[in-house]
C-alpha cells in the first residue's frame, strides 16, 4: 500500500424476493468504478455488496412462490452474486443477512442500545407499508379517490397494531441536525441534504423496531415473540462485514471511510435512522452517504406491471460489459434521474467509444504498427502543441480525483472526453501521414506524444471500462505493476524502441440489423 489511506464503499442490500435489475446494476458499477479507481489510487480498499433476506416482503413473496423464505432467499441472492460477477465487480465481500455472523452483529448492536437506554418496549399502532417496508405518518399519506389511502411512493399501506419496542429517534434530532452541520459533506448531492434535514428539523418520531406478526427475521435477544425491524437488520451489514462487535480490526480499519451509495428512495433510512441508531450505540456516523437518481425506460417509469424492467443481461449481452457501463455513468449526471434508450445507448457507444476513443487508438497503433517498425517510437524536442497535449493527458488524474471524490462520476468522463477530443484534434492538425514524407523524426514525435496520451487516456478509463481500457494497455505492452495511477505521468512515460503487438479494434461499432 502507497499509504493512501482506507476507503469504504457499499451499495444497498438488495431485496431477494425478486430478480436483479437495471437499479440494482447500477448503484453496484458505480461502486465498483469508485472501489477500482482508489485502489488503482494506492487506497486500501473493501467494498461491499450483498443481500436483504428478511421481513415480511421477503415472507410474503416465498408464501406466493409455494417456498420457505430460505429457499427463495437462497434462489435470488445467487442471482444477485452472478450479476456482480457479470458486471465485472470488485467486490471484496458479498454478505448475506441470513449469515450467522449478522445475526450476531444484530443481536449486538440491539443489546449495546438496550444497555444505553435507547430502546424501551410499547405499542404500535399506524400505518405501514410491506412493498417499501416503512412507516408512514397519516399525514404523509395520499388518500386516492375511493377515500384508500396509500404510500407516498405509491405503495399500499395497511394499518398495523401490535407491541413493539421502539428506539428513541426523537431524541437524536438535535444532534443529527449538528452532525448534518458539522459535516457539510455527509449527505449528497445537496438537494438530498436539504431534504433530510428538513425532513428532522419536522421533527422525530420514535421508530418501532421489532414486530411480532410475522417470524422471518432476526429474534430480539430476549424476547422471541419479536423479530428485528428489517431496516435495522439491513443497516446493521454495514458494521458485520467489518466484524462487529469487534470495533478494532477492519471496524476500525475501515468504518472512519465509510461511503453508503443508495437510490434516492432509501435516504431517510441512511441518513437519518442510521446515523442516529450508530450514534445512539456509541459508533461514529457514516462519512457519506450518496443517493443517486432513477432510471425510467424510454420515458416512461420502470414497472413490473407495466412489463418494461430492464434486465441488466440482455443489455450486456447486446451492447457490450464495457459499454454499458460506461453509458449509464456517462448518460446522466450521477445524482439526477435519468432515461435508457436503446437510441441513447448506441449513440454513445457509436460516436463516444467507436468514433471518438476507438478510432483515436486504432489510427494512431496502426500508424506506429506501420511507420515506426511496431515500437515505440522516439520523441524529438517537445513543441508547443506536444507539451499542451501531454500536459493535458498527465493532468487528467488530478481531475478524476477531484470529480470521483464527489462522486461525479459523468464529470470524471467528460474530463477523459475533453482529452481524447483534443488527442484527435492534434492527429489531424500535426497530420502524421504528411510528415511521414516531409520530416520522418517529427512523424516519430507526434507519434510519442499520442501513443503516451493513449497510455494516460487508458488508464484514465480502466475502472470504469476495465476490460476494453486493459486491451489499449496490452497494445502498448504497458506490464502489470505499471497499471496503478502511481505510473501515471512522465516519470512512466512510454519508453521508445518498446517492441507493441499488432493493434486491434477495441470498441465495435453498434449495427442495426436490417429490417426483414
Ligand atoms: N433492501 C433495501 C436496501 C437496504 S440497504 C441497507 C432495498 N432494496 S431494493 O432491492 O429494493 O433496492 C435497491 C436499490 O435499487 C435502491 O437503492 C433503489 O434506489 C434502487 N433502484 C430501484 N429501482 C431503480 C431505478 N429504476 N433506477 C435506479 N435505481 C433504482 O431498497
Amino acid at each position: 500500500m502507497s499509504g493512501a489511506g482506507t476507503f469504504y464503499v457499499t451499495t444497498p442490500i438488495y431485496y431477494v424476493n425478486d430478480k436483479p435489475h437495471i437499479g440494482h446494476a447500477y448503484t453496484t458499477l458505480a461502486c465498483d468504478v469508485l472501489a477500482r479507481f482508489k485502489r488503482q489510487d494506492g487506497f486500501d480498499v473493501k467494498f461491499l455488496t450483498g443481500t436483504d433476506e428478511h421481513g415480511q416482503k421477503v415472507e410474503k413473496s416465498a408464501e406466493a412462490a409455494g417456498m420457505e423464505p430460505k429457499a427463495l432467499a437462497d434462489m435470488n441472492s445467487a442471482n444477485f452474486r452472478e450479476l456482480a460477477r457479470i458486471l465485472g465487480c470488485s467486490n471484496d465481500d458479498f454478505i448475506r443477512t441470513t449469515e450467522p455472523r449478522h445475526t450476531q452483529a444484530c443481536q449486538a448492536l440491539w443489546n449495546t442500545l438496550v444497555e444505553r437506554g435507547e430502546i424501551y418496549l410499547g405499542h404500535y399502532e399506524g400505518w405501514y407499508s410491506v412493498r417499501d417496508e416503512a412507516f408512514y405518518a397519516e399525514d404523509e399519506l395520499i388518500t386516492l379517490p375511493g377515500g384508500k389511502k396509500q404510500a407516498p411512493t405509491g405503495a399500499p399501506v395497511e394499518w398495523v397494531k401490535e407491541p413493539s419496542y421502539f428506539f428513541k429517534l426523537s431524541a437524536w434530532q438535535d444532534r443529527l441536525l449538528a452532525w448534518y452541520d458539522a459535516n457539510p459533506d455527509c449527505v449528497a448531492p445537496a438537494s438530498r441534504r436539504n431534504e433530510v434535514m428538513s425532513f428532522v428539523k419536522g421533527g422525530l418520531q420514535d421508530l418501532s423496531v421489532s414486530r411480532t406478526s410475522f417470524k422471518w427475521g432476526i429474534p430480539v435477544p430476549g424476547d422471541e415473540a419479536h423479530v428485528m425491524y428489517v431496516w435495522l437488520d439491513a443497516l446493521t451489514n454495514y458494521i458485520t462485514a467489518l466484524g462487529y462487535p469487534d470495533t478494532q480490526g477492519d471496524f476500525a480499519r475501515y468504518w472512519p471511510s465509510a461511503l453508503h451509495m443508495v437510490g434516492k428512495d432509501i435516504v431517510r433510512f441512511h441518513a437519518v435512522y442510521w446515523p442516529a441508531l450508530l450514534m445512539a450505540a456509541g459508533l461514529e456516523p457514516p462519512r457519506r452517504v450518496f443517493a443517486h437518481g432513477w432510471w425510467t425506460n424510454e420515458g416512461q417509469k420502470i414497472s413490473k406491471s407495466v412489463g418494461n424492467v430492464i434486465d441488466p443481461l440482455t443489455l450486456i449481452e447486446t451492447y457490450g460489459l464495457d459499454q454499458v457501463r460506461f453509458f449509464m455513468l456517462r448518460e446522466v449526471p450521477f445524482g439526477n434521474d435519468g432515461d435508457y434508450s436503446h437510441r441513447a445507448m448506441v449513440g454513445r457507444m457509436n460516436s463516444e467509444l467507436a468514433n471518438d476513443y476507438g478510432n483515436l487508438v486504432q489510427r494512431v497503433l496502426s500508424m506506429i504498427g506501420k511507420n515506426c517498425a511496431g515500437a515505440v517510437p522516439q520523441a524529438g524536442e517537445a513543441s508547443d502543441d506536444d507539451r499542451v497535449m501531454l500536459g493535458a493527458a498527465h493532468g487528467l488524474l488530478e481531475r478524476l480525483r477531484e470529480s470521483l471524490d464527489k462522486q461525479l462520476f459523468h464529470e470524471a468522463l467528460e474530463a477523459i472526453w475533453l482529452v481524447v477530443r483534443a488527442a484527435n484534434g492534434y492527429v489531424d492538425h500535426q497530420a502524421p501521414w504528411t510528415l511521414k514524407k516531409t520530416d520522418p523524426a517529427r512523424m516519430n514525435s507526434v507519434l510519442w506524444v499520442l501513443a503516451e496520451t493513449i497510455r494516460s487516456l487508458a488508464l484514465a478509463t480502466l475502472p470504469f471500462m476495465p476490460s476494453a481500457s486493459g486491451r489499449i494497455l496490452d497494445q502498448l505492452a504497458i506490464p502489470e505493476e505499471e497499471r496503478t495511477y502511481a505510473a501515471f505521468g512522465p516519470a512512466y512515460a512510454l519508453k521508445p524502441g518498446t517492441a507493441l503487438p499488432v493493434p486491434q479494434g477495441v470498441f465495435p461499432r453498434f449495427v442495426e440489423e436490417a429490417a426483414p
